[in-house]
């Protein structure tokens, strides 16, 4: 671990890439606060620990196994943001391996109501438990719970379940490995049509991040003029020679897609109603758009979903949305095995 400077501010205002050996620890992922952290050695080892871990599942005597591996471990599941796929999907991933997990999802039944603040909160945390994984509304607000934790006497990783409107590193972990097992012969080289809310939209942020590692991909983001991507991801992607290009019309790119990545508008992010006048009905996929997508094009959503999405839409088989919230436990419960250092053992069960 990197020499860092204790004062938080000065350390925040680093680049990310600067930043990235303080949450490592002998070359691997100690805190997982970014889809920066991910290499493409590494996205394919996790994918390749998940898949295991499936197909040891499907016995009692391989659940057993797995649930043996952390059994000495426990996990405080901090989400004071609300969630439903990322915080079971967490739960069930610490389950899998053994871990005991402990959870706050409300501040006003905690202690944070009688005035602690959310810093001293995170610290009482690694007073009992071995991970801490946490959903905050504050942007930065994981990234420093990592920076109090890994000064502090008792060290204790943490993951990033959602920050702000930054990041959610491990929902971009999931796609990808939804988008390699879906899509015929894997990522590279696909157009990945990304819709929506593309402004406050962490979870198309970090899968935009991800994209590095894949020879070839293409982006296209259709957004409202209103909700266009920052520009801090399109001067990333242009850094790493990832093409891109921006539209507001849905309909003419769609023949062009592999992937769909529908998002639902992200308005608990406003400040002042500014998405109020957005006409959203133009960043919907209908039974109709079906009939023009390529036979091999996979739809995804990181769900929840409003109307972006028609139900009838379903039935499809290019509809992979509740595959990938599922695949979400296993990518999950593959990255804790690499904190923890235990997917040797998984790789090698026989
Ligand atoms: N995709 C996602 O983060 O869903 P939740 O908000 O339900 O966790």
């Amino acid at each position: 671990m990197t020499e860092v400077s204790p004062n938080w501010n000065e350390f925040y205002g680093q680049e990310v890439a600067t930043k990235l050996s303080f949450f490592s620890k002998e070359g691997r992922i100690y805190d997982c606060l970014f889809s920066q952290q991910f290499d493409r050695a590494l996205l394919d080892r996790m994918f390749a620990v998940a898949d295991k871990m499936r197909r040891i599942a499907q016995t009692k005597e391989g659940a057993d196994f797995l649930s043996s591996l952390l059994s000495h471990k426990r996990a405080m599941l901090y989400f004071v943001q609300p969630s439903t796929r990322t915080f079971l999907s967490f739960l069930n991933a610490c389950h899998i391996l053994g871990l005991k997990a402990s959870e706050i999802r409300d501040t006003n039944t905690s202690s944070e109501i009688k005035g602690e603040s959310p810093e001293d909160s995170v610290r009482t945390f690694s007073s009992y438990v071995d991970l801490i994984i946490m959903r905050h509304p504050v942007p930065g607000f994981v990234e420093k719970t990592a920076w109090v934790m890994n000064r502090a006497k008792r060290p204790v990783p943490v993951i990033n379940g959602g920050s702000g409107k930054d990041q959610h590193p491990t929902q971009a972990l999931l796609d990808v490995y939804t988008l390699t097992s879906c899509l015929k012969d894997g990522v590279d080289g696909k157009t990945i049509v990304m819709v929506g809310d593309l402004k406050r939209g962490r979870t198309v942020r970090s899968l935009s991040y991800l994209m590095k590692n894949y020879k070839g991909v293409r982006l296209i983001f259709v957004s409202p003029p209103q909700l266009k991507m920052e520009r801090d991801i399109l001067d990333f992607l242009s850094r790493h020679l990832i093409p891109y290009r921006e539209t507001d019309s849905l309909e003419p790119v769609l023949r062009e897609a592999d992937a769909i990545y529908m998002t639902r508008i992200q308005d608990e992010h406003d400040t002042a109603g500014e998405s109020r006048n957005v006409d959203y009905s133009k960043f919907c996929l209908r039974t109709q758009d079906l009939a023009v997508i390529k036979k091999t094009c996979i739809i995804m959503h990181p769900l929840p979903r409003r109307d972006e999405i028609e139900l009838t839409v379903d039935e499809d088989d290019r509809a992979v949305y509740w595959r990938q919230e599922r695949n979400g436990m296993w990518a999950r419960a593959a990255l804790i095995a690499h904190i923890f250092r235990v997917e040797d053992q998984i790789l090698k069960r026989a």
